[in-house]
């Protein structure tokens, strides 16, 4: 897979998430479903979407014991997603685990990428909540490494990160970056926010991109110009 524009379909359920998709009509945007989607209308909602021809990044970020971990990636390769992710927080053991149960007999597997520190934990919550005491940033670099040496294909970044990702982990490591934003665009409530054309310039692999498209007057123009933009 090259590099693509993977659309947060950030919706509380299957009506609006296709009424959305719709207004598509003859493109297939990569399409990244998370939490609130998925529990709301449960795996149906994964093979609805996929049925309709668009790739899927299944963002549940598991974080459990390597056993429960393996199983349930099992799970949702047979949904037969085409990206997964996890907590790199769970430790190599559990990342290697969730690799065992995302292979399915054939050998194939979705591509699993790690969440290493999320960007709504600062240094002070780390600090004092998790009793991590080193700076945020190393800690970042340390659980991608720790990814890449589990097997696993990439992480989740800040596209402000994406550049010292690959320059630690190598060219392949995959680096998914949401926190794009248009130059004339809100930013809400992201804080370190790139265009798509700098996250290009930068060597993200794919931009996750939410509302700049889903609360776009026109999200199919929005869609294309993020395109335009990312993968032209
Ligand atoms: O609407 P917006 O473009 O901010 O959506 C970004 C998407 O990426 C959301 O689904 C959000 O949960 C996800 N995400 C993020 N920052 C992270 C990890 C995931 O914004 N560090």
């Amino acid at each position: 897979m090259g590099k693509d524009v993977i659309v947060a379909c950030d919706f509380a359920s299957a009506e609006q998430v296709f009424s959305f998709l719709d207004k598509f009509t003859g493109k297939k945007p990569f399409v990244k479903i998370g939490m609130e989607l998925y529990y709301a209308e449960g795996p149906a909602i994964v093979k609805e979407i996929k049925a309709r021809g668009h790739k899927i990044f299944l963002d549940l970020k598991l974080h459990d014991i390597p056993n429960t971990v393996k199983k349930a990636m099992a799970v949702l390769s047979r949904l037969d997603v085409d990206i997964t992710n996890l907590h790199a927080a769970g430790t190599k053991n559990m990342m290697k685990a969730a690799l065992e149960g995302l292979t399915r007999p054939d050998g194939s597997r979705p591509l699993l990428i790690a969440v290493t520190q999320l960007t709504s934990t600062d240094q002070q919550s780390m600090e004092e909540d998790l009793l991590i005491r080193e700076p945020i940033d190393k800690v970042v670099m340390h659980y991608a490494k720790c990814a890449e040496e589990a097997g696993l294909d990439g992480i989740v970044c800040s596209p402000l990160e994406a550049g010292k990702v690959h320059d630690t982990c190598g060219k392949s490591f995959l680096t998914v970056t949401p926190g794009v934003r248009f130059a004339d665009g809100d930013v809400g409530d992201q804080k370190r926010v790139m265009t798509p054309a700098q996250a290009k310039a930068i060597g993200s692999d794919y931009i996750v991109v939410g509302r700049p498209i889903t609360a776009a007057a026109d999200p199919v123009a929005a869609y294309e110009r993020c395109v335009a933009e990312f993968c032209d």
